[in-house]
């Protein structure tokens, strides 16, 4: 017989929807378990998104984690997309009155494990071997094995919020949910530096040799990013080639240079758009990766994920207070609508900004026009930049 635990939600994956989601129940008086399969460290350094829009950081700030958060956080009124040897500067705060914080994704998490600790909150890590049961029931089971011990934990709610891989796909009857998808024919290659930033903001850079992206992490921290080939082996990539990458895309024709520092970490990240509907399943309900995956270009994956948490928080507030099921039931539809915004958005900017291995002449050309556009047009310019800040929350 395993051993037996109880909670109201069990929450598989301690990413940033896992954890916020298990942080918002329990200011709300909700007790929830945590099991994630890798350990504290792990995820503590698990170097990934950036960019925090205003709602992402309003929601942090009011529900007690953002100290840190608005005391080492970048805010950026604006990003430059830069094309043709020269920089176009889109001002967000000017077309939107909004900005966006940078803030690594791992110091998040480390907030948010800080905070569920305190609280004296459940989350069990190096967990292996994730099972859910019974999930079209009331009662729905969690099983998983710790330390070779096999525990169940009895819920009456299961949050999937395990990434891309997630556990749900192997628990819910096949047909019930339908998948939306798109590969796209190239990745990112990724590095922190241990180098100053030289410019304040973002840069988005579409070059002839492929796309690069610059951003940072603190004054001391840069962080780069060069598209390559999906199939990409990081070993054929030493770190002079990625900064001979990285200065043929991004330097200007007016003398702004990139300045070089040792390389602290770097990966290869492939990119497609995913989408589950509905993102439920009697009671398992799907959040954040685990339920989408959007292209980085728009920097829209972790604020999506922070969008649904608030969204199920919310809903399961109401159930647990009120036996009502309504906001439940919406759940899904609710958060569908600003996905679909977001994946089109993110889909839009990584068509614009890369080079795909089928395009030609003509669809270069396009891009061009585009990009022109985008930075010539003060409506194009604010659709983008409205988008790129974050549409409001539909029950704000
Ligand atoms: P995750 O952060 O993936 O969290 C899921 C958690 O579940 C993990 O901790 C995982 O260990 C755990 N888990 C998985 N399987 C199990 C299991 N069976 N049992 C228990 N636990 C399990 N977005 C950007 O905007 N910009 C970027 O530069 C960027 N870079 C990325 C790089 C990589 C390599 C990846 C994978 C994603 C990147 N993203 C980026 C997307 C962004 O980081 C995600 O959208 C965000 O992490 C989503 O949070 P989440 O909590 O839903 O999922
Ligand atoms: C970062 C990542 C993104 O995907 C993006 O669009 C902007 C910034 C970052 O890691 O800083």
């Amino acid at each position: 017989m395993p051993a037996t635990l109880k909670t109201q939600v069990g929450i598989v994956g301690a990413g940033p929807a896992g954890l916020l989601l298990s942080h918002l129940l329990h200011r709300a008086g909700i007790d929830s378990i945590v099991v994630e399969s890798r350990d504290r460290d792990y995820i503590e350094h698990r170097v990934r998104a950036g960019v925090l829009e205003q709602g992402t950081v309003d929601l942090l700030v009011e529900s007690g984690v953002g100290e840190r958060l608005q005391r080492e956080g970048l805010t950026h009124h604006g990003i430059e997309l830069r094309f043709g040897g020269r920089g176009h500067r889109i001002d967000f705060t000017e077309l939107t009155g909004r900005s966006i914080v940078v803030y690594g994704q791992q110091e998040v998490v480390k907030d948010l494990i800080r905070a569920r600790i305190k609280a004296d909150g459940k989350i069990l890590f190096n967990v292996t071997d994730v099972t859910l049961h019974d999930l079209a029931s009331n009662a729905p089971r969690l099983h998983f094995v710790q330390n070779g011990e096999r525990t169940e934990i009895a819920c009456d709610i299961i949050a999937g919020c395990d990434g891309f891989h997630g556990v749900y796909r192997q628990s819910v009857p096949s047909g019930v949910l339908s998948m939306f998808e798109r590969v796209y024919p190239f990745a990112w290659l990724g590095i922190l530096a241990k180098a100053p930033p030289t410019h304040e903001e973002l840069i988005y850079a579409y070059h002839e040799r492929g796309f690069a992206l610059y951003s940072m992490r603190s004054p001391e921290i840069t962080r780069l990013y060069v598209q390559v080939t999906p199939d990409e082996d990081i070993v054929s990539w030493p770190d002079d080639k990625i900064w001979r990458e990285l200065h043929t895309r991004l330097e200007t024709n007016d003398g702004w240079k990139l300045i070089e520092g040792p390389v602290l970490e770097k990966s290869i990240t492939g990119m497609r758009s995913f989408v589950t509907e509905p993102m439920q399943y009697g009671r398992l309900y799907l959040a954040g990766d685990a339920a989408h995956i959007v292209p980085p270009t728009g920097a829209k994956g972790m604020n999506l994920a922070v969008a649904d948490v608030r969204t199920l928080a919310r809903a399961l507030r109401t159930f647990f207070t009120t036996g009502r099921d309504e906001a439940l039931a919406a759940y899904s539809a609710t958060c569908l609508q600003r996905i679909w915004r977001a994946e089109h958005f993110s889909w839009w900017m990584t068509s614009m900004l890369h080079r795909f291995p089928s395009d030609d002449a003509f669809g270069h050309r396009l891009q061009r026009s585009q990009l022109d556009y985008v930075v010539g047009s003060r409506s194009a310019s604010t659709s983008l930049a409205e988008n790129y800040v974050g549409l409001p929350f539909a029950d704000a």
